[in-house]
């Protein structure tokens, strides 16, 4: 593959954003796709009962109306997460509504949920879904949902995309956590998120689909819950054994090093000023769920040494959002050549041998046992 990206980005980095990312939509669409068949066993691996041949995906957000999954699977990611979908088209919040921090390849972005819909996003997966008939497997899809701004019941609007795009999905992630839509995150509290996951899991069962098919129900959440938010969050997530956890989506934070003139945008925040954050809260929901759920680490990963970092941090799978703008494509066959090297470095078989390396799961409860002893 030839890396024009370099020669492009000056140009696309002088753009507002939004009209970049739509051209970069429309290149994708038409054909002109950059792609990446880089395959290696030793990064396949089985996760919530799906076999991905990379760990590498990319976020929500990208795609959001489902438009482009073919050539954006066609560039090497071992899974694309399509979305946020909600019920009913709208219009988002008022532009401009995405703003780059080139220095620290970071964005702020208050899209509000822009789309067409449900029924044009169901249309569009149906599409991906007959014209890959009978083609080899790919990659893996994920559907995000979420709810519209005017929504009268958040549970009517999850479920009703729930139940659209489950036969069509491989996994569903429930989106309680983007800042954009009032009152979303609201939901990540505790009585309310246990009635949720309850009510959904309900509509997921009942749904004429035979288990071996039925996709996995998964969970996004803010990087910005409080130590007890996240205690209550892990235990509700094995309560109710959904399939497994997405962390994290953009934050509301202002770190000191953001450009001073983004400081009072309104959104969320992501890419390189996100990646600690992320991985410091992915690690805790590691240790809390005791490395007994599929966590998706995401937020800030741009190289093969961040991915695998997210790895041992306990993410059994890694996603790329604001990476992808600022390094452009070659940063799928880069991560994923960088990540075969690390487990062969790490005198592995396999990535999934590395998955919460770092993160001393037996030295904690041996402790938390020895102090259970003291007392
Ligand atoms: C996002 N993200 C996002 N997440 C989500 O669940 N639904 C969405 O619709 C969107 N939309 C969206 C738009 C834009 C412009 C950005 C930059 C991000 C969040 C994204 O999926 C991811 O969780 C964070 O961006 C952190 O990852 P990166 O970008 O640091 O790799």
């Amino acid at each position: 593959m030839i890396n024009l990206y370099p020669l492009v980005k000056p140009w696309l980095m002088q753009m507002d954003a939004e009209d970049a990312h739509r051209l970069t939509l429309r290149v994708l669409k038409s054909g002109f796709a950059p792609t990446c068949d880089y395959a290696d066993d030793a990064l396949r691996s089985e996760v919530f009962g799906h076999v991905f041949a990379n760990p590498f995906g990319l976020a929500a957000g990208f795609d959001k109306d489902a438009e482009a999954i073919t050539p954006l699977m066609a560039m090497g990611f071992g899974f694309v997460e399509a979305g946020t979908v909600t019920p009913l088209a709208q219009e988002g919040n008022p532009a401009p509504r995405i703003f780059r921090d080139i220095k620290n390849k970071s964005v702020i972005n208050r899209m509000g949920f822009p789309g067409a819909g449900l029924d044009a996003f169901a249309a569009q997966v149906s599409h991906f879904r007959t014209r890959s008939a009978g083609q080899p497997p790919r990659g893996i899809l994920g559907v995000n949902i979420g709810v519209n701004k005017e929504t009268v019941s958040a549970f009517e609007d999850y479920s009703r995309c729930l139940t659209v795009l489950a036969p069509m999905a491989d996994y569903i992630v429930v989106n309680v956590s983007s800042p954009n839509t009032p009152g979303l995150r609201d939901l990540q509290s505790e009585n309310t998120l246990d009635a949720l996951l309850a009510g959904l899991m309900a509509v997921l069962h009942a749904l004429d689909i035979p288990p071996v098919a039925r996709p996995s129900l998964l969970l996004k959440i803010a990087p910005d819950l409080t130590p007890d938010q996240r205690a209550a969050v892990a235990q509700l997530a094995l309560r109710h054994s959904i399939g497994g956890l997405v962390i994290s989506n953009t934050t509301t934070a202002r770190p000191e090093a953001l450009a001073e003139h983004l400081k009072s945008e309104a959104g969320g925040l992501s890419g390189q000023l996100l990646k600690e954050n992320a991985c410091a809260v992915l690690r805790d929901f590691y240790r809390l769920t005791g490395g007994a759920l599929p966590l998706i680490g995401v937020g800030g990963i741009a190289s093969a040494d961040d991915a695998w970092a997210r790895i041992r941090a306990g993410a059994s799978l890694v996603q790329v959002y604001t990476g992808l703008v600022y390094e452009g494509p070659a940063l799928v066959p880069q991560i994923l050549k960088g990540l075969s090297a690390h487990v062969r470095a790490a005198g592995m078989k396999n990535i999934s041998e590395a998955i919460g390396a770092d993160v001393p799961l037996g030295a904690d409860i041996d402790r938390a046992e020895k102090r259970g002893a003291a007392a």
